[in-house]
């Protein structure tokens, strides 16, 4: 069992969010520090642990140091940290951005101290997210030796999964995150905003659709993205495109582009694999033609 004593930087979703975890889970939970005393109070509240005046004192308290203030404010913690004289090479520090890696940490590095990037692979979009949504999320890091040892230690007690990333790699790995978290939001308001143009009344078009989206997903998670597809494109149903796109020109011009980039990359899923070549020259004519009428 690791005593070793967590403090928090940053009391915001994933900070208050990760302290409740790690204590609901018998780790120890020193307390926290943020930029505004509210927050910090909250989240000691929240988590049954200390709210922080400084950073010195935090670091006193505290043998693993989780940054969790958004990405740009985590290179101002770490140069006032590295300027504490309770900072010592005993210190394991971490962070829990998907963008940035480890090296952030270099002087505390150069000092001695154990340094970890861990990012969860979980949407935080309060404070307060349920223990069991944690339970399932699965967690990328990347390290020297000390860090990952003691984050994964971590790990091993809470019983998460995780994989090791290569930090060269974490940006194209971040940016593959904001497009299945954050770009699916949009992909799910582009159709809501489609849906709206054709007349469904504006209150019942996510009741209506949210299960064809939830269906969806599940047929991904039973069978893979190609198998899962089902629509025109892969039915080969090439009448039935074109009107499509008559239509977005017609009364949404500025959705033809998202169009044409979804179906293209939907043609290049399948290709080979649920269409032949013909088929897939003949769907990506249809495709891009509207492209062309664009111009
Ligand atoms: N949200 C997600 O879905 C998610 C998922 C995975 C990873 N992450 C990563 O987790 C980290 C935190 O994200 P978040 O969504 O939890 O952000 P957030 O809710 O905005 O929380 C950030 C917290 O840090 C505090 N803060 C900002 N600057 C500070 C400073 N200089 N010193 C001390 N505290 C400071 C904030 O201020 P106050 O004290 O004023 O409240 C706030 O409480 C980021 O690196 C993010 O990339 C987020």
């Amino acid at each position: 069992m690791s005593n070793m004593k967590i403090g928090l930087i940053g009391a915001g979703k994933v900070g208050t969010s990760l302290g409740n975890y790690f204590s609901q889970k018998g780790l120890s939970v020193s307390g926290y520090y943020s930029k505004s005393s509210s927050s910090s109070l909250r989240s000691a509240k929240l988590t049954g642990s200390s709210f922080f005046e400084d950073l010195d004192s935090l670091l006193k308290a505290s043998e693993i140091i989780f940054i969790t203030t958004g990405d740009d404010a985590i290179d101002v913690v770490v140069n006032i940290l590295q300027e504490s004289p309770y900072l010592n090479k005993n210190h394991i520090l971490v962070h829990t951005s998907g963008a940035l890696s480890s090296d952030i940490f270099e002087p505390m590095e150069k000092l001695g101290c154990g340094v970890c990037s861990l990012h969860p692979i979980m949407t935080f979009s309060e404070v307060t997210t349920p223990v069991k949504d944690l339970e399932v999320t699965k967690f990328t890091l990347e390290g020297n030796t000390n860090g990952k040892d003691e984050i994964q230690k971590i790990l091993k007690i809470t019983n998460n999964q995780f994989f090791i990333i290569n930090k060269d790699s974490k940006i194209l790995y971040h940016a593959a995150a904001c497009v299945l978290s954050n770009y699916m939001v949009t992909l799910i308001d582009s159709g809501f905003e489609m849906l709206k143009k054709s007349g469904i009344d504006q209150d019942e078009i996510s009741n209506a659709f949210l299960p064809l989206i939830t269906a969806t997903l599940s047929n991904v998670q039973k069978m893979g993205t190609v198998n899962a597809l089902t629509g025109p494109i892969v039915r080969g149903d090439e009448n039935t495109i074109s009107k499509h796109m008559d239509a977005i020109e017609n009364t949404m011009p500025e959705m033809l582009s998202f169009y044409q980039t979804m179906g293209i990359a939907t043609l290049n899923m399948i290709k080979d694999k649920r269409i032949d070549s013909v088929k897939y020259q003949k769907l990506m004519n249809i495709v891009l033609k509207g492209e062309k009428n664009e111009k």
